[in-house]
């Protein structure tokens, strides 16, 4: 394994999978674990770097020697991030952010009406987050770091997402019925903005976050 080659640096690392309320009882949400974002904060750890984990709805204990930031909805990882992201040296973008959020939230339980059919649920846009932090760098030399699960003609898909994005590096994913979701192991293409493309073979998440890492190391000035 890598030696203490983060030590010095900050890193955010955002994980898990926001929930979007609809009532006190009930929200949108979505199967991130948040297995690959711990699995990040964990070896950014043991190779030396303060880490801050914002977590989303994971429920997994805290990583030892990591400062972890518990939020809900997109608007409050936004938050999150934007406040501990001025010194950060790398922002990696691992939760899984609702796209869009119900326009509204009944303070009361939405009720079932006897006869009546049911109020259709109107969605907002989220703010793209990862998009937003790419653009508006806290210090020009920070790097953005971003993921993305894709279904068909992934790398191409990949590429557009990169350059749409603006971030550094862009893990991509393969994902079907069997895959990834609260598994222990994962497989991806990492895409460099510079053109690079590195294969990772289905293994632990850990293996994944530390190419991540090393690739992340290599752009570090
Ligand atoms: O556009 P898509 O959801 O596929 O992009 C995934 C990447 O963008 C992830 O890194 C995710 O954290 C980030 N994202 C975001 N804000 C959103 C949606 C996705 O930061 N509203």
């Amino acid at each position: 394994t890598a030696g203490p080659d983060l030590a010095g640096r900050h890193v955010v690392v955002s994980a898990g999978g926001t929930r979007e309320p609809l009532d006190p009882v009930r929200f949108l949400g979505n199967r991130s674990s948040g297995k690959q974002g711990y699995a990040l904060a964990r070896t950014a750890a043991a190779r030396g770097a303060r880490v801050t984990l914002i977590e989303a709805n994971t429920g997994l204990p805290d990583p030892a020697g990591v400062d972890v930031v518990r939020v809900g909805t997109a608007v409050q990882l936004r938050e999150a991030l934007l406040k501990a992201a001025p010194d950060a040296d790398v922002v990696v973008m691992a939760a899984a952010v609702a796209d869009f959020r119900p326009e509204t939230y009944a303070t009361g339980k939405i009720k079932k009406k006897d006869g009546q059919d049911p109020e259709p649920i109107v969605l907002v846009r989220n703010p793209d987050i990862l998009a937003e932090m790419a653009a508006d760098r806290p210090r020009p030399e920070q790097l953005v770091v971003g993921f993305a699960a894709e279904t068909d003609d992934v790398l191409a898909n990949g590429r557009a997402k990169l350059a749409r994005k603006g971030c550094d590096l862009l893990v991509v994913n393969e994902v079907g019925e069997r895959k990834t979701f609260g598994s222990e192991e994962n497989e991806a293409v990492v895409l460099g903005a510079d053109g690079s493309e590195t294969a990772v073979p289905y293994g632990p998440k850990e293996a994944l976050a530390d190419t991540v890492w090393d690739l992340v190391v290599d752009r570090l000035g």
